[in-house]
């Protein structure tokens, strides 16, 4: 049986793990504040999902998702992850994780920046694209959304040429 560590239990994280199970691969799963808060997100998941510390979860792996948002000074498992292989499923989005230079010069993507984190690990894009379906609100602080809407109708009025 394979098992896929999944760095990250948010919404992409939660949304991998419901989809990887009913894949039938086994599931060990981690966030940033220990596998005690993730108790009600593994009774959902059943028998094939676990919680772990992200250091065990990746140990446990055949191969990781990394699913929360890329950081310079980011924690992560890298002796854990040597020689594995890492999807990372973060999407470049500078209005909530402001700007990186080398990303916005066209220099790096986000994800070369992650394998610069894990430099024996293997990392992979993957995922990017998949659509968390609410059963929470989406988490976008104030400030943040105001300036979303603003760049939205900012958009919509901008004619087409
Ligand atoms: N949401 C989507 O529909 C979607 C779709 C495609 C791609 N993505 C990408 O997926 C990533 C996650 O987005 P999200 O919407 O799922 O975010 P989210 O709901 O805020 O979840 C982030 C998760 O990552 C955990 N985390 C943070 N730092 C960690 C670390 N060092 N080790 C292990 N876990 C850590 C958080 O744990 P705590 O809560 O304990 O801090 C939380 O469980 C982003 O890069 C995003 O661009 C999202």
């Amino acid at each position: 049986m394979t098992t896929i560590g999944i760095l990250g239990a948010g919404q992409a994280g939660s949304t991998l793990a419901r989809a990887a199970i009913a894949a039938g691969y086994d599931v060990v799963i981690a966030n940033s504040r220990g596998p005690g808060t993730l108790a009600a997100l593994i009774d959902e998941l059943g028998p094939h999902a676990r919680a772990a510390h992200a250091t065990d979860a990746a140990a446990a792996a055949d191969f990781v998702v990394t699913a929360f948002p890329y950081a310079p000074g980011d924690k992560l498992p890298v002796e854990a992850l040597a020689g594995k292989v890492v999807l990372d499923t973060n999407n470049y989005m500078a209005w909530r994780d402001g700007n990186y230079p080398e990303v916005d010069s066209g220099l790096k993507t986000i994800h070369e920046l992650r394998q610069e984190q894990l430099p024996t690990a293997k990392v992979a894009k993957a995922f990017t694209h998949i659509q968390f379906h609410a059963r929470s609100p989406v988490r976008v602080d104030g400030q943040s959304r105001d300036e979303l809407i603003r760049n939205l109708q900012s958009a919509r009025r901008t004619p087409f040429s």
